[in-house]
């Protein structure tokens, strides 16, 4: 097993077996065979993130195909997982990019996207990041109205679009409820008259209104009223080309939750576009910004147990990853289902917490689960794990960060990311410090 190892692409396993989802382990359904993802571990070591392309492509094209008589277009979310490698994949399926840093603007301008395909979402940004964002030719989506007036004052006769709070938010969790009336984004709805008067004094076209109501949302009817809110207010815009309705499609964590009904969503939102399109004459596009959808479902954390221990009340699988590589059970009490992959499918079951290896006691990434009896170098699948999983990751503890595996489309497994050995991460955090070794 090569824990720490060089990476080595483009290797086929020769042992794998046809992808599906029909293996049910653990209640889970694991989008990969378990034999595949232990070659997986055994070849480039744990913690490791899998993605599965052809999973990436199908979802991508679903989206596509939504809407077919509608002029809607798709960007992806790059802050659920910027790895140049799916971007990539999903620019060939033909979506946009939605950024929403100067720095996610400058990824997607180095890996090839057109400045006309990327949208920038600011958020608090400086005046250099908007001279930046001005420079690259990107869409800039402004959410505030001081920022507006200093684009304005800085660009006159440009264009911008602007982001909307639409004082209706959902939303996973309330940490990623972006719409409500207290959220710190957008232009509020009592402020837009001076917006566009500001804009229109200094000759600045607003071409696009945009809201995103929050990430994960629960309830489709709160997504179909802020579809509502930015059609009505439509009307205020003169030089109007698109309307952007954000992202946050959810998708189901746990094995007995129901998944979001596109369809339905898809169908009940065309009756609202058609009949604007239809009162409105003049030619507007619609845009939609998901990332979790696209991504999440086909991304795995492969972690290895390091330990058994049972504390009396609980027993704690202890695993070679944690909340620096998978803040989202952390940060937002969010369930990821977990499968042992090494246990036999009729292995017996126990009540387990699965436990991260960084010093905090938050560092747990599931609680109280029922799984397959485990034990020690057993390899674990940490599922749905697409999406905030490796942009979030941290190097709390100063521990390196997971390597990333894609499997691709041919089936082909490629390292799209290298994990760095221990040594290496240490060597970078005192070289980028300035500190001269001592040994
Ligand atoms: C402005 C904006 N757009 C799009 C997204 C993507 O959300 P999701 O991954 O839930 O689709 C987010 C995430 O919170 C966001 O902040």
């Amino acid at each position: 097993m090569c824990k720490f190892g060089a990476v080595e692409n483009n290797v086929q396993i020769t042992n794998s077996i046809a992808e599906g989802f029909s293996q049910i382990t653990d209640m889970h359904p694991v989008p990969v065979d378990p034999d595949r993802l232990i070659a997986i571990a055994q070849k480039w070591g744990t913690p490791t993130y899998i993605y599965l392309e052809k999973l990436i492509r199908e979802r991508c094209r679903k989206l596509i195909n939504l809407f077919p008589d509608l002029p809607v277009s798709w960007l992806y979310a790059i802050k659920a997982n910027d790895n140049p490698h799916l971007m990539d994949i999903i620019a060939d399926e033909g979506l946009g990019f939605d950024t929403v840093s100067y720095e996610e603007v400058l990824l997607c301008r180095k890996i090839g996207a057109e400045p006309h395909h990327i949208f920038y979402t600011e958020n608090n940004m400086t005046d250099a990041e908007m001279k930046g964002a001005v420079e690259q030719q990107v869409i800039l989506n402004i959410g505030s109205l001081s920022r507006l007036e200093a684009f304005c004052d800085t660009f006159p006769g440009s264009s911008c679009s602007i982001r909307i709070k639409p004082d209706i938010g959902d939303g996973h969790h309330a940490k990623v409820d972006t719409g409500n009336e207290d959220s710190k984004f957008g232009i509020r709805l009592d402020q837009l008259s001076e917006a566009i008067a500001y804009a229109e004094k200094n000759r600045v076209a607003i071409k696009g209104i945009h809201a995103h109501i929050g990430s994960g949302i629960r309830e489709p009817e709160n997504l179909l009223y802020e579809i509502n809110v930015l059609l009505d207010l439509a009307r205020l815009f003169n030089d109007l080309e698109f309307i952007n309705f954000g992202g946050g499609i959810p998708i189901p964590y746990r094995s007995d939750e129901p998944d979001f009904d596109l369809n339905r969503f898809a169908e009940l939102a065309s009756g609202r576009l058609k009949t604007f399109i239809g009162e409105e004459g003049r030619p507007i596009r619609f845009l939609f910004e998901p990332g979790r959808w696209i991504v999440g479902p086909a991304g795995i954390l492969l972690t290895q147990i390091n330990t058994v221990k049972d504390q009396g009340r609980k027993t704690f699988l202890g695993t070679d990853t944690g909340f620096n590589h998978l803040l989202r059970p952390a940060l937002y009490d969010a369930y990821h289902g977990v499968v042992n992959i090494s246990a036999p499918s009729d292995a017996e079951t126990r009540v387990y917490d699965v436990a991260g290896n960084i010093c905090e006691s938050g560092d747990i990434l599931a609680t109280d689960r029922e799984m397959s009896e485990s034990k020690t170098g057993d390899y674990l699948a940490i599922l749905d794990a697409g999406a905030y999983g490796m942009t979030m990751a941290s190097l709390y503890n100063r521990r390196a960060l997971p390597a990333e595996i894609l499997i691709t489309g041919k089936g082909f497994h490629k390292a799209i990311r290298q994990r760095k050995t221990p040594e290496q991460t240490v060597d970078e955090f005192l070289q980028d410090t300035g500190y001269s070794q001592k040994k």
